[in-house]
């Protein structure tokens, strides 16, 4: 029986999709489950997020899915590598809460992540 109930919340945390919601400048928002596995940039193409134009198809060499990270959830993404960094700043109006979202890979950790994308994106 513990056999069982092991493996039913082992297949249940395996086909758990992390909530991701997009807000845009405005203050609209969309929350939408994302695979586990897939990027908050992937989440927000396959979902027809607006603002989140992907230009590059993730391999960081436009920052057209530039988007503002909650504060709260700063710390439990990975930090950004020097790439990146250098990408963000070439991005509209940049903040000390920037990130590319192609860069952010959804867990179940990130369940309820919030982004917000900038003005010039949308
Ligand atoms: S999709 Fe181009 S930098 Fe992220």
């Amino acid at each position: 029986m513990t056999y069982i109930l092991a493996l039913f919340f082992l297949i249940l945390y395996l086909n758990y999709m992390p909530k991701v919601t997009y807000i845009d400048y405005k203050g609209n928002s969309k929350t939408i489950e994302v695979d586990n596995g897939l990027t908050v940039m992937e989440g927000a193409v396959q979902n027809n997020i607006s603002g989140i134009d992907a230009d590059c198809g993730g391999s960081m060499a436009c920052a057209t899915c530039h988007v503002y990270v909650e504060d709260k959830w700063l710390d439990k993404i990975p930090k950004p590598e020097d790439g990146e960094i250098d990408m963000i700043d070439m991005a509209f109006e940049p903040k000390k809460n920037s990130r590319l979202s192609c860069q952010i890979t959804l867990a179940n950790e990130l369940d309820g992540l919030v982004v917000t994308t900038p003005e010039k994106q949308s």
